[in-house]
């Protein structure tokens, strides 16, 4: 899906995510000291918005500026602050590095997903910790929800691949296991969690 797409999705329901933050990112953030954070690709804002009012100073970038307008109105209601770039995340986005750089459910093809992890990974400031959370391959038979296409699935190494060559040391690589509630019952999403850091200067 191209911006415009993304822009026609957000504009038609009230919130397509859920309002509060990923679980994971609340797990993995929890030991974290909060400094300057960038959510790539962050939607309407759920997981930049709970950074901010976590300490966090929260960069929520975005190439639909629909989600982007939702997601200062969300943080106006919540009497947060959250700076709001548009730019592609597979372009390089002229960013200041981050104690935190967070890539969640980003769904791409491999090539421009790559892209994307790689220009994340270059904005992980020393110390920092980037974040990536995505559906993984494997929920397609045996997860549930996600994208369809196993084109816009990528595997824990796809991820490793993509973040090698940056300088950061892998922290915790794997799949991980994620509950769904559906209207057949309690389901389980299979996700993919990597958690790589910058060594200090
Ligand atoms: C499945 S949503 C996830 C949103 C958010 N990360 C979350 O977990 O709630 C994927 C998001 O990626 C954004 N996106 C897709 N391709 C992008 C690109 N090339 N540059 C920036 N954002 C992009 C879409 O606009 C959409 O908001």
């Amino acid at each position: 899906m191209d911006a415009a797409a993304w822009d026609e999705r957000y504009a038609a329901s009230d919130l397509v995510w859920s309002a509060g933050p990923n679980a994971f990112v609340v797990e993995e953030v929890a030991g974290l000291t909060p400094g300057r954070a960038i959510d790539l690709a962050g939607g309407e804002g759920r997981n930049a918005l709970w950074l901010a009012e976590q300490g966090w100073d929260a960069e929520l970038v975005e190439f639909s500026a629909v989600a982007l307008d939702k997601a200062r109105a969300i943080a106006e209601r919540r009497g947060v602050t959250v700076t709001t770039t548009l730019a592609d995340a597979t372009a390089a986005p002229d960013l200041d590095p981050a104690d935190l750089v967070l890539v969640c459910y980003l769904q791409l093809p491999t090539a421009p997903l790559a892209r994307a992890l790689g220009h994340a990974a270059s904005l992980v400031a020393p110390g920092g910790t980037l974040l990536v959370i995505a559906h993984e391959r494997d929920n397609l038979e045996h997860g549930h929800g996600g994208p369809p296409d196993p084109a816009f699935l990528p595997t824990v190494d796809d991820v490793l691949t993509a973040i090698d060559g940056h300088g950061l040391t892998v922290e915790r690589a794997e799949q991980v296991r994620r509950p769904v509630e559906t209207d057949e019952g309690p389901r389980e999403a299979i996700d993919l969690l990597v958690r790589a850091a910058r060594p200090a200067e």
